[in-house]
């Protein structure tokens, strides 16, 4: 197959170009807004755009990595958001190619108290979620064979994110305050782009909505204690607050667990552990 990623210059788009080493079994095509080594140019927005560099390069499957993520800058940028993580899944979606597509955890309200399934009623909370939701329906509207995979705390050894935030502020300060009163799974975004592998390589095609994260729950202040331990940071005191003490410009989900049981039993599956995929980040990150 002819494989097209977009938005691999991201975290997840860079770790499906590493992991497409290992797997050689089809061709693929990275691609994002800017250009970078051994990335082409291309928009998802632009309908003309992908429409050409599907038919010329004869893509038989399009995994989309590409997303507007800043969920802050999306309360005051709504209508970019909106093009790029729900009206860009029309695009997609309307090539006449089956689409792997990764949407969130933020679909949800984050009030429950236990993992959230793929068939539980979903309510978000912000702009970020409500466009990334709308852009699931699209993309299924068009393409009913599609795959989207909701995941949550992605991080990695490319692009910013938190893990690379705490190891500079640990380094930094002698003291730290992090919230301890929103649970969730930091996913390596390595692991998620292994499953998505899976999907591609398995021998039937299972179109539907799957949650895909590391296994085991934690608080972003157990993050950061083991993100720091693994770092070897012993110099910054990290303490536990809660999220009204951090003030949040947007409201972040309380409890945000996915149940992966369908990804798991569906491709036969297991999932490494959250510690797991952190102390091979970390290692790689060289700290
Ligand atoms: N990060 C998380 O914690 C998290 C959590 C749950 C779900 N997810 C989902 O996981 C997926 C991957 O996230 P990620 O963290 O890898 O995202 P990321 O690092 O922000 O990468 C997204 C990439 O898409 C590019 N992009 C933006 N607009 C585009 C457009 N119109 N056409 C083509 N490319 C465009 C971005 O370029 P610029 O940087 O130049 O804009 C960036 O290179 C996304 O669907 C995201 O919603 C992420």
């Amino acid at each position: 197959m002819n494989i097209l990623v977009t938005g691999s210059n991201g975290q997840l788009g860079n770790e499906m170009r590493v992991l497409s080493k290992k797997h050689p079994k089809h061709h693929y095509f990275f691609t994002d807004v800017v250009e970078a080594d051994d990335t082409h140019i291309l928009n998802i927005t632009d309908k003309k755009a992908v429409s050409a560099f599907v038919a010329e390069h004869e893509i038989d499957l399009i995994v989309n990595c590409a997303a507007y993520t800043n969920v802050d800058k999306a309360e005051e940028d709504e209508a970019t958001a909106i093009k790029i993580n729900a009206e860009a899944l029309s695009v997609l979606g309307s090539q006449g190619v089956k689409v792997i597509h990764v949407s969130t955890d933020y679909v949800f309200s984050g009030d429950e108290h236990v993992p959230c399934r793929e068939t539980d009623p979903v309510a978000p909370r912000t702009v970020y979620g409500v466009t990334k939701l709308r852009g699931e329906k699209l993309l299924v509207a068009e393409c009913p064979e599609a795959v989207i995979i909701r995941t949550a705390w992605l991080y990695s050894s490319f692009g910013n994110n938190f893990v690379k935030t705490m190891i500079r502020l640990g380094k930094e300060k002698e003291q730290l305050g992090v919230v301890f009163d929103q649970i969730g799974t930091p996913t390596y975004a390595a692991d998620l782009a292994e499953a998505i592998f899976t999907v591609i390589e398995a021998s039937v095609w299972h179109p539907g909505i799957y949650h895909f994260t590391n296994e085991g729950v934690c608080s972003w202040y157990d993050f950061t204690l083991a993100i720091h331990e693994l770092a070897g940071i012993t110099k910054c005191q990290v303490r536990p607050i809660l999220s009204e003490e951090y003030q949040y410009s947007t409201p972040r989900p309380h409890y945000s667990v996915l149940d992966k049981s369908k990804f798991k039993k569906t491709f036969g599956v297991t999932i490494p552990h959250w510690m797991d995929g952190l102390r091979r980040c970390v290692k790689l990150l060289n700290c």
